[in-house]
């Protein structure tokens, strides 16, 4: 049984690789302002495997106050909830260079964010192959609050 199970895993494991998300934007590092609006970029890499997106939830925490200002990872706690709701990646073939399907979505920055190092947090839920199976992802970046 054991045996039999193993292959499955690796097979679930390399199919939920290829079906990973990208943070496109901002990079990491980016300075931010309270009340200010910016644009998350979403990158859905293009792959084989059929795939079915659910939704998407964009959150954002202060980690002033955290030990070495080190937020909890986001599929622990993801503080303020900025977006949350369907994700529908495009082609936009009007950039260059050419990009995988994404969507842009613009979210304000918490009027309350305190200054210094925050965490951007995207949550991304699909449902993947014939199975199908549930797929849960948690990506972040860091941002500066000014
Ligand atoms: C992201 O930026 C933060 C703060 O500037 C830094 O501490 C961290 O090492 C960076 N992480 C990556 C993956 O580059
Ligand atoms: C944030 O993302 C980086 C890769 O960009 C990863 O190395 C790091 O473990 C993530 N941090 C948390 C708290 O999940
Ligand atoms: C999405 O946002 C990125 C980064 O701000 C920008 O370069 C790109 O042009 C935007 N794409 C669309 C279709 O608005
Ligand atoms: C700013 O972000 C909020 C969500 O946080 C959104 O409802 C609003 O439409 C955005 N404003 C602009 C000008 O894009």
């Amino acid at each position: 049984m054991k045996l039999l199970q193993l292959p499955l895993v690796a097979l679930l494991a390399t199919t939920a690789l290829a079906q990973n998300c990208v943070i496109g934007g901002p990079k990491n590092g980016t300075h931010v302002k309270p009340g200010k609006n910016i644009t998350v970029e979403v990158d859905r890499p293009d792959s084989l495997t059929g795939s079915t997106e659910v939704a998407i939830i964009i959150g954002f925490m202060s980690c002033v106050g955290f030990p070495n200002s080190q937020c909890p990872p986001p599929d622990e706690l993801i503080g303020s909830v900025l977006y949350n709701g369907p994700y529908n990646p495009q082609f936009h073939t009007n950039v260059t260079p050419t990009k995988p399907p994404y969507q842009n979505f613009s979210v304000m920055i918490p009027t309350t964010a305190r200054k210094g190092v925050a965490q951007l947090s995207v949550t991304h839920v699909s449902l993947v192959g014939a199975g199908p199976f549930p797929l849960l992802e948690s990506l972040n970046v860091s941002l500066i609050v000014q």
